[in-house]
């Protein structure tokens, strides 16, 4: 087992109830796509997966620790098998591209390796070679703040492939992406997960990408798990409704509808199924 959701709750500082009564658990390996409007809760399912916020309610266990152990020191050691992505990476802007990578595996090394790789980054290579892997190793010494938005989420996904962590958890990872770049993306992504038999979990603006890509598609509708199925089950209904409160389009990233039609085929397998 990978991760746990037993009728999670996420009430915000403010009382704003985030998350409620979420039941959702994954199998080590499993690769799942998070869609669903925006203010879903996409973010802060995520954030209780990576055990950076702790559910108000209910029971959350990430790779065999609950949220008890998540409240202790020892959660660093933890922390260090979870790769998060964010959407837009909490990264200085004066840190140097290789440096930010190099944070990835700040954690597993010791505070002497970690306090010098600060001064000199110590393993340039291992660096270069996850930035080949976004297509970034000419920007191995720029400073951050000379990217652009979708290069600096390459330097996130970067920092996560030379990290090598058991769960991986992606939030909107290729949002700053244009359509063919964010595709390859999401590929490479869930190449390095099925390589090493890591988990992925990855919240999805484009519904196509989501369906297209991963095998099991949640979708997530104001603080609740409003389904939880194969992308083979996934209808075009079901999609409308999820997105009733952003209106009659649904957030597609291709310009070619195909995916529609694949969901429209879903469904008519289903009724021919069912009727
Ligand atoms: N730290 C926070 N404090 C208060 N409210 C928050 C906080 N983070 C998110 N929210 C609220 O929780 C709801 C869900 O947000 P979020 O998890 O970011 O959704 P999504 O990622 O699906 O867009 C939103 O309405 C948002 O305003
Ligand atoms: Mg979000």
């Amino acid at each position: 087992m990978s991760f746990r959701l037993n009728g999670v709750g996420l009430t915000h500082a403010n009382g704003f109830v985030a998350l409620k009564g979420v039941m959702l658990q994954a199998e080590k390996g499993e690769r799942i796509a998070l869609i669903g409007p925006s203010g879903a809760g996409k973010t802060s399912l995520l954030s209780v997966l990576g055990t950076a916020l702790a559910p108000t309610e209910g029971l959350a266990e990430v790779l065999d620790f609950d949220q008890n152990f998540w409240l202790t020191a020892e959660v660093k050691k933890l922390r260090t098998h979870i790769g998060s992505i964010h959407q837009s990476p909490p990264i200085p802007g004066r840190q140097r591209v290789v440096t930010a990578v190099l944070a990835g595996k700040l954690g597993q090394w010791p505070a002497w390796k970690s306090l010098a790789s600060l001064v000199y980054p110590l393993d340039i290579a291992g660096a270069r070679a996850a930035l080949e892997r976004v297509d970034l190793a000419d920007k191995l010494f720029a400073r951050c703040d000379q990217l652009s938005g979708g290069q600096l989420q390459r330097v996130g996904i970067a920092r996560v492939l030379y990290q090598q962590p058991e769960l991986i958890l992606a939030d909107e990872p290729v949002s700053a992406l244009d359509p063919t770049l964010a595709l390859a993306t999401i590929r490479l992504l869930i190449a390095e997960a099925e390589a090493r038999g890591a988990t992925l979990v990855a919240s999805l603006h484009a519904v196509d990408l989501a369906i297209g890509n991963f095998s099991r598609i949640v979708g997530v509708k104001a603080g609740h798990i409003a389904f939880d199925l194969p992308a083979s089950e996934v209808t075009v209904p079901l999609l409308h409704d999820l997105y009733a409160s952003e209106g009659d389009e649904l957030p597609v990233q291709a310009h070619e509808p195909h995916f529609l039609s694949q969901a429209a085929a879903n469904e008519a397998a289903t009724r021919a199924a069912c009727c």
